[in-house]
């Protein structure tokens, strides 16, 4: 891997379309968890307590790399370390978030807003310091639409909002090794598309019956897809049902929307001030204590 031009963000995405192939790994890419990655490491931001987001990189430390929510996530990382050797100028929080959305976009999806501009934490006392313990926050997929609600709310996002991020699942797939669940959730998962809401609406899904986690299946074109009851909550609650039909009938709203809500995430926590870069702010005095 060669140095990019400090600041030469287009020549970092060229680098992780680079590495995006890989042969042997899940179905040949690592673009699906890229995206995993960058939404694990914004997606544990609380509003009212003003932690956690992918400002920092904190999940190169405990308590977020052992934390079973991003099991499998160590894969990501470290297909992305040689990128961050070859350009110490970049940050871990800048290079997760931008890989997340170049393989969104290589995938086939929409333009993602993105900025740099993320600090990272230097030590795992430095990262424990600013953030205190906020595992446990990511979401939980054999819980049901109040338990979505209430973590994506936390974050501050509506109804319409979670439903298009939740559009994700089209990419990648469940490994047994590290969540429990096993399965894709679409045909092609490589390939980005509202696929994932035209089947949630079709009248296929049974559980499956294995010694695993609650799940549920269908075969489709001899491919055998899998949902995960926090994916068929999107249609048992009414409200969240109506954006599943917006964006199965309606794959440029899911497109813009989806752009906008991924966009709204990476962003989550991260303060710039005026050098453009932002800043750690220490737990206790974002408290007030001294
Ligand atoms: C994978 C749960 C929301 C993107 C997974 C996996 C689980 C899961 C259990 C499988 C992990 C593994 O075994 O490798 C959930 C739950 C969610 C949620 C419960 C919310 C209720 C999201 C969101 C995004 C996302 C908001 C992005 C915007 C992905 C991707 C994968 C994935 C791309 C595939 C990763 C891979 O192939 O390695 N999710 N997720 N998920 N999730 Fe989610």
């Amino acid at each position: 891997m060669s140095a990019v031009k400090e600041g030469n963000f287009d020549g970092i995405r060229e680098q992780v379309r680079g590495i995006m192939k890989q042969p042997g790994y899940d179905d040949g890419s690592a673009g699906p968890v890229f995206v995993r990655l960058a939404w694990h490491a914004s997606g544990n931001f609380s509003l009212v307590e003003h932690t956690g987001g992918s400002n920092g990189a904190g999940m190169r430390f405990p308590p977020e790399s052992v934390d079973p929510a991003n099991a499998g996530l160590h894969h990501a990382i470290s297909f992305l370390l040689p990128i961050q050797a070859a350009n110490p100028w970049l940050t871990h929080s800048d290079l997760w978030t931008l890989a997340g959305i170049t393989a969104i976009e290589a995938m086939g999806g929409p333009k993602i807003p993105w900025e740099p501009g993320r600090t990272d934490y230097s030590t795992a006392e430095a990262a424990a310091d600013h953030r205190g313990d906020i595992s446990s926050r990511l979401p939980d997929g054999a819980l049901g639409a109040d338990h979505i609600r209430e973590v994506f709310g936390r974050m501050g996002f509506s109804d319409r909002e979670i439903v298009a991020l939740s559009g994700a699942h089209a990419l990648g797939r469940c490994h047994e090794d590290r969540s429990g669940y096993e399965g894709q959730w679409v045909v092609n998962p490589i390939r980005f598309s509202n696929q994932y809401f035209k089947l949630l609406l079709r009248d296929i899904w049974k559980p499956r019956e294995w010694d695993g986690p609650f799940q549920y299946e269908a075969t489709v074109a001899g491919t055998k897809l899998m949902m995960l009851p926090t994916d068929m909550a999107l249609v048992q609650d009414s409200e969240f049902k109506v954006w599943v039909e917006k964006y199965a009938a309606d794959q440029d709203l899911f497109f813009k929307d989806f752009a906008m809500a991924f966009g709204k995430l990476i962003e989550l926590g991260v303060e710039r001030d005026d050098t453009g870069f932002a800043q750690l702010v220490k737990k206790s005095a974002r408290e007030g204590k001294p």
